[in-house]
């Protein structure tokens, strides 16, 4: 059998490189898609080769764009085998200060994304398909100030649940990757002092990819998989952990 092809879309931002090595790396052949069309030379002239890592600049949150890369997919590679969706987008800010444009872009780029890329590589997709998402605990536990964002990820992680009832009953399995704050060199430029001990680094996010993507999640349909690292929710009430410094 050929080796499987992939869509991923989104591949310009943070975890894209370590996503594509993991996949790249065991040989699955990909699609990688974003918007601009410089970061995506970039990304081309560190992974590209004809036939196996490619390039298409499409918008996948507008659905005809969306099955125009689902087409190209299998138009250059012969075959589609699944959909790794990294397109996402964060906003933070206080509810009175967060307008209705900020709640509708965070709800295109983190939920409607998903569901027209999805809709355009479905008609593709046959038994043993695979798509992937990315959603966050703050989904699950809201802090304050990520009101749209944390909405936005909760109707991801919900509809990712609800379709993969559907889509198991052709074999297809759907399921979402719940990460914490990435460890990107982008991440500690923008919050010097920020203690990097709870995020997750990319290459622990593109392994879990890898499963999801491959033989050893047969299992599972509808998963939300936590990829938390060491990350916990702190209060300061709390107090330090057990062994952690004194008493105050
Ligand atoms: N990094 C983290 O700390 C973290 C934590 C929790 C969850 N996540 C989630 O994990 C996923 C990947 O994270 P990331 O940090 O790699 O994200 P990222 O850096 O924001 O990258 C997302 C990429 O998607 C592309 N994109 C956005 N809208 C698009 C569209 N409509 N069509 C095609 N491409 C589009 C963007 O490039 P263009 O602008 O060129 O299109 C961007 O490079 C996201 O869903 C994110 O929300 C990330």
């Amino acid at each position: 059998m050929s080796a499987p092809v992939f869509l991923v879309t989104g591949a310009t931002g943070q975890l894209g490189g370590a996503v594509v090595e993991q996949l790249g790396g065991r040989g699955d052949r990909l699609l990688l898609v974003a918007r601009d069309k410089d970061r995506l030379a970039d990304l081309e002239a560190e992974f590209g080769a004809e036939g196996r890592l490619e390039t298409l600049a499409a918008d996948v949150s507008d659905p005809e764009e969306a099955r125009r890369a689902a087409a190209e997919a299998v138009g250059r590679f012969g075959r589609l085998d699944g959909l790794v969706h990294l397109v996402g987008g964060f906003r933070a800010g206080p509810l009175f200060l967060t307008g209705p444009d900020v709640y509708e872009q965070m709800l295109r780029d983190n939920f409607l994304s998903a569901v027209t890329a999805t809709q355009g590589v479905l008609p593709h997709l046959g038994e043993g398909a695979r798509l992937v998402y990315f959603g966050t605990p703050l989904a699950e536990v809201p802090l304050p100030g990520l009101s749209a964002y944390a909405a936005a990820k909760a109707a991801l992680v919900t509809w990712v649940k609800s379709v993969a009832h559907e889509l198991k009953r052709k074999g297809i399995h759907a399921n979402a990757v719940v990460m914490t704050m990435a460890d990107t060199p982008d991440k500690r430029r923008e919050r010097p002092h920020m203690n990097f001990d709870h995020t997750v680094t990319p290459e622990l996010v593109a392994r879990v990819v890898g499963f999801l993507t491959g033989p050893g999640s047969d299992g599972l349909y509808g998963c939300a998989v936590p990829v938390l690292g060491r990350f916990e929710f702190t209060s300061e009430l709390g107090g330090p952990p057990p062994g952690v410094g004194g008493p105050r």
